[in-house]
């Protein structure tokens, strides 16, 4: 029977976000951002084992309290240089069968709900290719020249922005990252094969969180959630 597993890359510096402590161990809502991504994959039932790719030298995750998540959360200690390298390392080590669907999850997305979960798995179980969480581009977008003046306007017509989790079978993602090493998303390699993901909508609340301004913004969205205001 084919499973499906998530893999969450959580092995980056946070560079863009400043300060010492990688972003996803940064406290957001009473807990390490990383742990709200971790509890939406960890309870959805479709999902067998939630992998976390870490750093070999993460001297932070060990800190924590896992055991709400118990034997479902499986954490790995061989991430790379790139996001692309942890998941393919984070891929080879979990040794799962090429036909399982694997659902990849930026530690750094903690919004993500369980309602985007499940209309991203009931859309894409029976496609062939696989696909991802997106929005459409709601803001004008501008091409700027060297001197950061507007160059023109981009025709927003048709574009989306990507998002996670990303799913597709475990055969597939391999074959695609092994071919197009420097992407910066699973879609990426999965079209330089030549194949075209589907674009499941998705809401702009699950935002990856990359700068400071940022975690306000989750903060209060998580203690929303929390209170169970949001339905999801
Ligand atoms: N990631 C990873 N391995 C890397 C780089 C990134 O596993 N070598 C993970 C991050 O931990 C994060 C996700 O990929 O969960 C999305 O990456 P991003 O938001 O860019 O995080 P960072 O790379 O840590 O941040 P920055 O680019 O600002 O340094
Ligand atoms: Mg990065």
């Amino acid at each position: 029977m084919t499973e499906y597993f998530a893999l969450v890359p959580a092995a980056g510096s946070g560079s863009r976000m400043g300060g010492e402590l990688p972003k996803q161990y940064l406290p957001l809502a009473g807990q390490p951002m990383i742990y709200h991504a971790l509890a939406t994959l960890c309870a959805c039932a479709d999902i067998s084992t939630v992998f976390v790719v870490l750093s070999p030298d993460d001297a932070q995750f060990h800190q924590y309290d896992w055991s709400d998540f118990g034997d479902k959360l499986q954490p790995l200690y061989c991430g790379g240089v790139t996001r692309a390298e942890s998941v393919m390392n984070g891929l080879m080590a979990a040794e799962l069968e090429p036909d399982d669907w694997v659902l990849v999850h930026d530690a750094a997305r903690p919004c993500l709900t369980q309602a985007q979960l499940a209309r991203l798995i009931a859309e894409l179980c029976e496609d062939t290719v696989g696909g991802i969480l997106a929005v459409p581009v709601a803001d004008t977008l501008k091409r700027a020249n060297a001197a950061q003046r507007v160059a023109h306007t981009e025709d927003r017509e048709g574009l989306w922005q990507a998002q996670t989790p990303q799913m597709f079978r475990t055969g597939l993602l391999l074959q695609a990252l092994a071919t197009a090493p420097k992407v910066t998303d699973e879609a990426s390699a999965v079209e330089a094969l030549g194949l075209h993901p589907k674009l499941v909508e998705s809401e702009t609340t699950n935002f990856k969180v990359t700068y400071p301004q940022d975690i306000k913004l989750a903060e209060l969205l998580l203690t929303e959630k929390m209170h169970g205001r949001s339905g999801n």
